[in-house]
């Protein structure tokens, strides 16, 4: 009844093309497979897993199992732009991401509390040691340097969301005396052009989302001077420094920052 499959991308996508009971389908140039969910299906399943295909979420009651091709980009070096770089945190950068950590203008409508401990920082960069963007369900912080000096300046995050790598969160945290320099707009807007591309085996981003408190107006101005849209007002929808918090959420599609850039995705 299923076509044998050689757990190999291609052919997987190519095999499961046309099949009653299990579809395959390109979607942004990755092989999107819907699989069967009973037993020889998920024999299928565990296969792709293992080539590391993750499980969607289920479609509409028709008793298939979506599955992406998804791999984290391991092979994450850094990524360069006119003024910054932004690179793997590494254990030098302990003092300065501290630093600006505690710094309370900084940790304001973040979710830590100023003073950040340097026993905390020590924990998250050992975290991030072994980390990978793009791994769904966990966040990564790319570390943000002048290129001229060196100089750590803050730190972009993503998050691919466990049940869907393709959307993904965003944050972004800067120095107080690296803000207003035009250094958010510059590395927030080629974090999401790198998410948006896809890169070492790691599918692009259909969506990417971000929130901020709606008295965050430096960050909200920020989102909206990348062309992000502001699609959610959720009224005390989080609990922060002891007091019920309203935030705004913020999108882009793929197609919409690639239309804006008049660049072909
Ligand atoms: C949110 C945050 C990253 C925004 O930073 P920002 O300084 O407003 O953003 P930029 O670095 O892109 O600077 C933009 C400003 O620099 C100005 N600028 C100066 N030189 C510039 C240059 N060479 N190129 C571009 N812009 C320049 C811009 O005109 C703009 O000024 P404006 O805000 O008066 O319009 C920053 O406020 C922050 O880290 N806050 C604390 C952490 C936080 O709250 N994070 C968000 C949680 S949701």
């Amino acid at each position: 009844m299923y076509p044998s499959l050689h757990l190999n991308l291609g052919e997987a996508y190519r095999r499961l093309s046309g099949h009653a009971r299990a579809r395959a389908h390109l979607d942004q140039g990755r092989a999107v497979a819907a699989l069967a969910d009973d037993g020889y299906g998920r024999m299928i399943i565990g296969g792709l897993e293992r080539l590391g295909w993750r499980g969607l979420s289920r479609t509409g009651g028709n008793g298939l199992v979506d599955m992406i091709e998804h791999h984290p980009d391991a092979a994450f070096g850094h990524l360069g732009t006119p003024r910054l770089i932004l690179r793997r945190f590494v254990p030098d950068d302990l003092a300065a991401f501290v630093e600006y950590r505690c710094d309370p203008e900084v940790a304001r409508y973040q979710s830590w509390d100023a003073p950040f401990s340097v026993e905390s920082g020590e924990r998250f960069l050992a975290e991030l040691a072994t980390a990978h963007p793009g791994t769904p369900g966990e966040w990564f912080q790319f570390a943000v340097c002048r290129r001229v000096d060196g100089v750590l300046i803050g730190d972009c995050a993503a998050c691919s969301t466990a049940h869907d790598p393709r959307l993904v969160e965003i944050g972004f945290t800067f120095a107080r005396a690296h803000q207003r320099r035009g250094y958010a707009t510059e590395a927030v807007g080629h974090l999401l052009q790198y998410l948006f591309t896809a890169q070492h085996e790691r599918p692009p981003a259909h969506r990417v989302s971000a929130s901020c408190d709606v008295r965050n107006v430096r960050s909200a101005g920020l989102l909206e001077r990348l062309g992000m849209r502001r699609e959610a007002h959720h009224v005390e929808s989080a609990w922060y420094g002891g007091e019920w918090t309203s935030e705004y959420t913020y999108a882009q599609l793929r197609r919409e920052w690639f239309t804006q850039r008049s660049a072909a995705p």
